[in-house]
């Protein structure tokens, strides 16, 4: 079993670094990632068990995989596109160990993302009035718990551990985001979503430290996407008052200011932490601002499709998001290209959307301190 699982991964490596879109700047000997959808590389899939989400279908991977790999995507995730800079494999999912009950070599790190994940625990979104049914409870306590117990297998002594995790990247996120979906697609207003910022914000930050703790050296904490650019979003909050859109993008304003005050105040957060662990390399990912640039000129990054509209699902309404046919379900129609579109299913990005905003943060530009900075990263 642990030998099959090892080909696999080497078998995803060869086809990685045949295809490589980045070059390999990043020097980094292992990843551990925590979030959501937007990193998921398996773990919702395999939790969900019989239940057969329509991620586990087609056309789900079709563009890279060619077989669906519990990624909500056609293809890569940012996550991929940042191991293959590492020269690493895929970063592999952490419940494939408890699928398979057998030893699964997590030394090059493990993903601890499920779809569906919230930043805030269940009972705290359940006092909130949560009434919609989450899809997960994996949430990112228990995404730190599965670290803390796969800790003993990476390392031993503190010697040994500061010496192995010198040389990991930690990805902190993005999460967060779904704690606004969750209210705001069960027609909750803006403000129930701006009323959860401080909370998942201070867990963030919370659940940083502990891995700072816990020998963490180097993190990344991403930001938010522009929700305001969100298919399902835009859709479920389509307004004919003209003035709640951008001119410069049709992107609803009013959403895109919940995803710009978690990410000023997710800032504010790290800035604090810096102060308080001045060891450690603490990274804000800027999603926001690498997104927007293919959302203000699409054409420009061959999102010639149509950037707010999603490519998989219905065709339907302005967005191709009406709720009633899901991507990979009955009814639904794939675009032709789905590298000239930004949306794929509504909810989650393209590959090629994956991939752009990938290399803005691989080039230093949308990350800060930058990421791919040789005197903080390539000096082990
Ligand atoms: C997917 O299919 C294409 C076309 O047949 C092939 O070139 C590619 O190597 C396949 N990718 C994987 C990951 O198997
Ligand atoms: C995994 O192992 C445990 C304990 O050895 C056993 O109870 C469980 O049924 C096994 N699960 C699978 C899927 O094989
Ligand atoms: C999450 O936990 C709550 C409380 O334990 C439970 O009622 C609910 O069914 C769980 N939901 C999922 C999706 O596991
Ligand atoms: C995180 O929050 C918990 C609960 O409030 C607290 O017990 C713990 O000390 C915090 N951890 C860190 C590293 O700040
Ligand atoms: C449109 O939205 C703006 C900004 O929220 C508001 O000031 C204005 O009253 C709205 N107009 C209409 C016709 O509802
Ligand atoms: C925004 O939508 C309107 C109405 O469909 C359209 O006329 C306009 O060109 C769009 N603007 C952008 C920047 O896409
Ligand atoms: C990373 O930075 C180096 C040095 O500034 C530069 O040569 C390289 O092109 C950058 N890599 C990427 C992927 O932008
Ligand atoms: C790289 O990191 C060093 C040390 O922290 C810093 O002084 C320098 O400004 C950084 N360079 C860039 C391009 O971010």
């Amino acid at each position: 079993m642990k030998i099959n699982m090892m080909a696999i991964v080497a078998f995803s490596f060869l086809i990685a670094a045949r295809s490589l879109p980045v070059k390999q700047t990043l020097n980094y000997k292992s990843i551990f990632n925590f979030g959501d959808s937007l990193s998921d590389t398996g773990n919702f899939l395999i939790s969900a068990g019989v239940y057969s989400p329509s991620i586990g279908r087609p056309p789900y991977g079709q563009t890279f995989f060619n077989r669906s790999t519990g990624r909500c995507s056609n293809g890569r995730l940012i996550i991929d596109f940042i191991a293959e800079a590492s020269g690493l494999p895929y970063v592999i999912p952490y419940l494939q160990s408890v699928r398979t009950n057998c030893t699964v070599n997590f030394n090059k790190g493990a993903n601890f993302a499920v779809a569906g994940a919230t930043a805030n625990d269940f009972n705290f979104l359940k006092e909130r009035g949560l009434s919609v049914t989450l899809l997960t409870n994996k949430t990112l306590d228990v995404q730190l718990d599965w670290f803390k117990k796969l800790k003993p297998s990476l390392c031993k002594t503190k010697p040994d551990c500061d010496q192995y995790f010198k040389k990991s990247l930690f990805f902190v996120g993005e999460i967060g985001g779904n704690d606004y979906n969750y209210p705001l697609l069960a027609f909750r207003s803006y403000k129930h979503a701006i009323d959860l910022v401080p909370s998942v914000i201070n867990k963030i930050i919370n659940v940083t430290s502990a891995l700072i703790e816990e020998g963490a050296v180097t993190l990344v904490v991403p930001g938010n996407l522009p929700i305001g650019c969100s298919a399902v979003l835009l859709e479920r909050f389509s307004d004919d008052n003209g003035s709640l859109y951008d001119t410069r993008n049709n992107c609803s304003k009013p959403l895109n200011n919940i995803a710009k005050l978690h990410n000023a105040k997710l800032q504010e957060g790290l800035v604090t932490l810096r102060q308080k662990y001045t060891h450690a390399k603490i990274i804000y990912a800027d999603y926001y601002g690498s997104a927007m640039q293919f959302f203000n000129s699409p054409s420009k990054y061959g999102f010639t499709g149509s950037v707010l509209k999603a490519c998989c699902g219905g065709k339907n309404g302005r967005y191709n998001a009406k709720p009633n046919v899901k991507c990979g379900g009955k009814g639904s129609t794939t675009c032709k290209n789905p590298s000239t579109y930004a949306n794929w299913d509504g909810i989650h990005l393209t590959e090629a959307a994956y991939h752009h905003i990938a290399t803005g943060l691989i080039s230093g530009r949308f990350t800060k301190p930058s990421l791919n900075n040789s005197s903080l990263f390539l000096k082990f």
